[in-house]
């Protein structure tokens, strides 16, 4: 048998004895003092690495490979045996190992075989995915967006791709990065200090899309059932541990479908993605629970064991102020809910789960759909244990008068929005939808701290290197 991953040497699948090459990047080198080398390598397609054990008959033994060091590159050949060592099945009897890529100053090399703390793992970006953890976070990443895929499509939804570049505000907050090849900043300006952005390259002004739901909704509503998930982009000033200025988003819009529906398909949605976290990476999951968040595991089943609960907005600020604790934030209706009252509404008041509904329409979108008391638009947040908000959407807004009133009540140019419109006056129907933060959920799942850890090179206010 030829070269082999990894993964597939440990499975038990190949029968010990085979011969077969395994080719990654060293861990650890020990030397015994019985004249032979264990040299574990890694070449990231489990958790595990395989020990490779390396005789002294090795004809580069001497000159080589004992002096291995972290982060060489290596391709050994040899016999799969049972490993002595606990916790392993197979290990590597190398017949030869070549050394691929040595480290050149191995004193200074940033991934030493110790603990590092994940600031400092920051400042190296493009090495931290040689550590375990970040390794493990790498693989899980995957999991979950095949898993975001593999779901829509067998409900029969189709993905769509909704534009980077945009010239739209889809959330009408403004938070937008300017894309634009003029000289900004010697540019002649009107008397009210605006630009004129006909000479621009797209003829307008143009920013990075904030959010795909405009774009995704007008697929929505031709082909029924349909999702955006790639990039998007805000520029708020937030340096916080939940906030990056480039972040992925999932976004499912369904036509024919009202609020109740919208629930009902986030529910379906997380619990699914969780399963198949767990069945799909429990090597990975072991690592997390073992050593970031005991919880990890735990926290997933339970979540996928509990129904939702639902929870009208209104009667959530009856039940925070009625709370038998204090908040740093007042509760009162009116104002949005903070963290501290998220994670109260769902760890402590009902210990699963919550979609909150029916929130004050002047602190949520202009595209949300107003209801019959006209106070409150349909809009719901999914709370989970442990977090918070975790997914927000809504019902839209599809009757057009209402629409148009609301973009004038938030201060929007209906010009700007005429394509969106446009699907108002043609055909129009109820429709819902919501949009994960993808990071927040590798926040979640894993049980990290800080949200620049979920993604392999974080943007955040003045931080943009690698
Ligand atoms: O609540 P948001 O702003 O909703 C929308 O953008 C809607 N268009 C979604 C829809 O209905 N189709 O953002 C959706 C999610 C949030 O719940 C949060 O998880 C995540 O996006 N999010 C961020 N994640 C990382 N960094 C940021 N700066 C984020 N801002 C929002």
């Amino acid at each position: 048998m030829s070269q082999v991953a990894i993964k597939d040497a440990l499975s038990g699948r190949i029968e010990a004895g085979t011969t077969v090459t395994i080719k990654g990047w060293v861990r650890t080198r020990r030397d015994s003092k019985a004249g032979l080398s264990f040299v574990n390598v890694s070449d990231g397609s489990c958790f595990d690495p395989i020990q490779v054990v390396a005789p002294a008959e090795l004809a580069n033994y001497d000159s080589e490979v004992r002096h291995l060091t972290s982060g060489c590159s290596v391709s050994a050949t040899g016999t799969l045996v049972p490993s002595q060592g606990k916790g392993q099945a197979f290990e590597l009897q190398a017949a030869a190992i070549e050394v691929l890529g040595w480290v050149d100053d191995p004193e200074t090399y940033p991934i030493q075989p110790k603990p590092h703390s994940m600031e400092f793992l920051r400042e190296v970006a493009h090495l931290r995915v040689r550590t375990n953890t970040f390794g493990a976070v790498t693989r899980i990443r995957h999991c979950i967006a095949q898993a975001i895929h593999r779901f829509f499509s067998e409900r029969g939804f189709y993905w769509v791709n909704t534009p980077i570049i945009t010239t739209s505000d889809a959330e009408g907050a403004g938070q937008m990065f300017r894309v634009s090849t003029l000289d900004l900043a010697n540019l002649p300006r009107d008397e009210k200090g605006r630009i004129d952005f006909r000479e621009d390259f797209f003829g307008r002004e143009a920013f990075l899309t904030v959010s795909g739901q405009l774009n995704v909704e007008a697929y929505c509503l031709a082909m029924s059932k349909v999702y955006t998930f790639g990039p998007t982009f805000r520029a708020e000033n937030s340096n916080t541990t939940r906030h990056l200025a480039e972040f992925w988003m999932v976004e499912p819009e369904i036509a024919f479908a009202d609020l109740d529906d919208d629930a009902n398909l986030a529910e379906a949605f997380l619990k699914y993605i969780f399963k198949a976290v767990l069945d799909e990476r429990g090597d990975d999951m072991a690592f997390f629970a073992d050593k970031i968040e005991k919880t990890a595991i735990r926290r997933l089943e339970s979540f996928i064991a509990s129904p939702f609960e639902r929870i009208d907005y209104t009667d959530a600020v009856d039940i925070l102020a009625k709370a038998p604790r204090k908040f740093d934030f007042p509760v009162a209706w009116g104002a949005d809910l903070q963290t501290e009252h998220e994670r109260y509404l769902t760890e402590e008041h009902v210990g699963r789960p919550v979609v909150v509904t029916n929130y004050p329409e002047h602190i949520k979108s202009f595209y949300m759909r107003l209801n019959e008391d006209g106070r409150t638009v349909a809009a719901m947040d999914v709370l989970a244990p442990g977090i918070g908000e975790i997914i927000g959407g809504s019902q839209r807004e599809e009757r057009l008068d209402v629409l148009d009133a609301r973009m004038k009540q938030f201060g929007l140019d209906a010009s700007h929005y005429e394509w969106y419109r446009d699907l108002r006056r043609y055909g129009t129907v109820p429709h819902a939808g919501f949009g994960l933060g993808f990071e927040r959920l590798v926040v979640y799942i894993c049980g990290l701290g800080n949200i620049r850890d979920a993604i392999p090179y974080p943007r955040a206010p003045g931080s943009a290197e690698f």
